[in-house]
């Protein structure tokens, strides 16, 4: 046995004020990953209520606008997804580039996970600010916001089929996004130690693919209910709204 084993006072003193910051940013790092996991779980499951119908997206999102008529809208998403994927996208920038990919040396699926982690990252960035830009209300000062929760149905749709290139872009940020965050939970959960050995970590890789898998169906599902959605004229959907809300009653 070593005479400086890691717990030794010797061993402790041997890290730097520096090393400690970065391990936990790190942590951080990982533990903004989750969150924004958590919400684009939500997110992409809400988008897809379009494929039962118009007035099902409409529901939910009247619902999540419940928090805004209660002032807690912009709270709330600034504390758990502004916040969380500023940081996450700032110190992963930090690590893109401070990272080392050996995938040419060793092409193995780990390597190229580690590779297309990164990678699906800064495709993630651009497709983010473009999103931001297009559908959500920080984006107004700049020509965009095309979404009205009031209209919400109608505006998504219209917003997607206002160009043609929206669908491939959507599409290819739907798939980064799949990928990145379940390669992301899978390393996750060995990096908090929920999987340690070698046959837990195959079972995570199961239940993280098909975690994929399925958020990559609904992404591109929602895609394709906006593209197709019938956007009805202004006094038509007014009547489909009533209709569905009489309906509820
Ligand atoms: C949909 C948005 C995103 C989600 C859901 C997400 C989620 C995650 C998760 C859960 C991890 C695993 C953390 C760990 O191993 O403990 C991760 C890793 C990573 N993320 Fe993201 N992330 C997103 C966007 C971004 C963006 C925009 C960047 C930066 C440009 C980025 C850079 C990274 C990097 C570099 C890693 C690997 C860190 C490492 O080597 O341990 N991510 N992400």
């Amino acid at each position: 046995m070593s005479s400086q084993s890691a717990t030794s006072p010797q061993a402790a003193a041997a890290i730097s004020p520096r090393e400690k910051y970065y391990f936990l940013a790190r942590r951080l790092h990982s533990i903004t990953g989750l969150m924004f996991s958590g919400f684009v779980c939500f997110h992409l499951l809400v988008n897809a209520t379009i494929l039962a119908s118009g007035e099902s997206f409409e529901f939910c999102v009247e619902k999540i606008h419940i928090l805004e008529h209660m002032g807690l809208l912009v709270p709330v998403e600034m504390a758990t997804i502004f916040f969380p994927i500023a940081f996450h996208a700032l110190f992963g920038i930090v690590i893109l580039l401070t990272s080392q990919p050996n995938m040419t040396d060793y092409a193995y699926g780990g390597n190229i996970r580690y590779t297309l982690q990164r990678w699906s990252a800064v495709v993630i960035l651009v497709f983010l600010v473009m999103h931001i830009w297009h559908m959500h209300w920080l984006g107004k000062p700049f020509g965009g916001a095309q979404f009205d929760p009031e209209n919400a149905t109608s505006t998504a749709a219209s917003a997607m089929q206002s160009w043609a290139l929206w669908a491939p872009i959507y599409a290819l940020g739907v798939l980064a996004t799949a990928f990145h965050l379940a390669n992301g939970v899978w390393t996750a959960l060995i990096t908090w130690g929920v999987t340690i050995g070698p046959r837990s970590q195959k079972v995570s890789g199961y239940v993280c693919a098909a975690l994929g898998a399925f958020l990559l169906v609904a992404g591109l599902g929602a895609v394709r209910g906006f593209m197709t959605y019938q956007i009805p004229a202004d006094g038509e959907e007014a009547a489909v709204v009533e209709q569905a809300n009489g309906d509820d009653h």
